[in-house]
């Protein structure tokens, strides 16, 4: 399965994951108020501010030609209107080493994380928000635009809008505030669209788009009314709104009850970035009211790498990029795959996954969906979020305390891909010597432990 020349082989990152040292944005403060469900710390996490270029050199042994990475606000103006040329001199420093070892990066603006100053006046709710991110856009491409042309605005608004503000699982962690949260997602749209205009403003050439988080939905019991009803409504809210801003300016019903039409905010995107991770399943259930009634479970038989500290990830669903690339080709935009992994700190199902997902492209580019790259996520296993060091998404193993680094076997056969710009079936009888499952056969979480010993 050989990929059109040129085709984006890389992987994705962020910030406050992995930098380190990070003490001025809102999630330091969710971390000091003991909400990081593992109890972990972030602490130097991957310790890119001092020596990311050691991650660069195995991104290039690897054999991967793109990084994505984010800059952290809060370290660019640590207070509102007072800026920091050296945090910038520093990312220029990252983005020059990519580039010498022939990585093209791809810079994100907004990963999750922004100064305490920005939370503390009320985030993307308040009144200034927009020209506050919009300038921080300006400050940010004034400095690195000559190094790089590919802009990610925002990662996941509708993460960021749905566990900050309905499942209360990140900053600010409010609770069942779904009209919030619709009121945040278009907030963040209007943010990104502010951005979108003044890149292009001082980088005529820029590509600019927004990483969007695409979850496939089922019915639990698809001949049931009610859990199709539910399964439909919660993927109309997540997966559709943010879309539905950049394609007609509304959030579609019953969600613009919420929100005033925007036809400003049409067409603000030269790509679209989809993270694709996971399937869930939905059963209507009147106790979960706060869920628009619906009860988002993974069956223990799907296959799954990890699992959280309370809960389930998802479950691994190669697939979901097809769903995915399907309901936003409409926008008519080229497409990358910004994220796409598995938790797996044994390597036991992330193999099978990354085979899955590069078959699944490869079909889907022969169909002309206009796909240019993929982004694996991630490359060291790096802090994630309210699960901290619990869940492991790295091609390359890391020992927190020790900065001790192991390529894992993915990490090698996904270079080897990269590297060739195809899947040859040399590779999977050499990763794969009985043969690997198709991602459509309904494999048991113990097929998978199997499938990968059986190297
Ligand atoms: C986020 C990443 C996160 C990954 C794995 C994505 O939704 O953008 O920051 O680490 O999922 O959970």
């Amino acid at each position: 399965m050989s990929f059109p020349p040129g085709f984006l082989w890389g992987v994705s990152t962020a910030a406050h994951q992995v930098e380190g040292g990070n003490h001025n944005n809102q999630w330091s403060a969710w971390e000091a108020a003991g909400r990081i469900k593992s109890g972990d710390r972030c602490g130097q996490a991957c310790d890119w501010w001092n020596h990311a270029e050691r991650d660069f050199d195995l991104a290039q042994e690897i054999g991967l030609n793109a990084l994505r990475l984010s800059v952290e606000w809060s370290r660019i103006e640590p207070e509102p209107g007072r800026w920091d040329p050296q945090a910038v001199q520093r990312y220029r420093e990252m983005l020059q080493g990519l580039r010498a070892r022939g990585i093209q990066p791809m810079v994100c603006l907004h990963h999750f994380t922004h100064p305490l100053w920005f939370e503390e006046q009320g985030g993307f709710l308040a009144p200034e928000a927009v020209q506050r991110f919009e300038q921080f856009a300006r400050y940010v491409v004034a400095g690195l635009g000559d190094l790089c042309q590919h802009w990610v605005t925002m990662n996941e608004p509708n993460v960021y809008g749905a566990l900050g503000y309905a499942l209360g699982e990140f900053p600010p962690g409010k609770k069942g505030q779904i009209v919030t949260a619709v009121r945040v997602v278009k907030a963040l749209a209007r943010a990104h669209a502010a951005a979108y205009r003044a890149i292009h403003e001082l980088q005529p050439e820029a590509r600019v788009g927004w990483a969007h988080n695409f979850i496939v939905f089922q019915p639990a019991n698809p001949g049931f009314a009610g859990d199709r009803w539910v399964a439909k409504l919660i993927a109309e809210l997540f997966n559709e709104s943010f879309l539905r801003l950049m394609e007609q300016g509304n959030l579609g019903f019953p969600f613009n009850l919420a929100e005033r039409d925007a036809e400003d905010l049409v067409g603000t995107c030269d790509f679209v970035g989809l993270n694709v991770y996971s399937r869930f399943h939905v059963a209507f259930d009147l106790r979960f009211a706060s869920q628009l009634f619906g009860h988002v479970f993974v069956p223990p038989h799907a296959p799954q790498g990890d699992h959280g500290v309370e809960s389930p990830y998802g479950e691994a669903f190669p697939e979901a990029i097809r769903v995915a690339v399907k309901r936003v080709a409409r926008l008519g935009k080229p497409i990358y795959i910004l994220e796409n992994g598995v938790p797996d700190a044994q390597d036991r199902i992330r193999p099978w996954l990354i085979v899955n997902a590069v078959a699944e492209l490869h079909q889907l580019i022969q169909e002309g969906h206009d796909i240019r790259g993929y982004f694996h996520w991630t490359l060291t296993d790096n802090f994630e979020w309210s699960e901290g060091w619990r869940l492991r998404f790295g091609l390359v193993a890391l020992d927190p305390a020790t900065q001790q680094r192991t390529i894992r076997q993915s990490g090698y056969l996904y270079g080897a891909i990269a590297r060739r710009n195809e899947l040859s079936s040399e590779m999977i009888a050499q990763h794969f010597p009985s043969g690997v499952e198709p991602a459509n056969r309904r494999l048991q979480a113990s097929d998978c432990q199997y499938l990968w010993s059986r190297r």
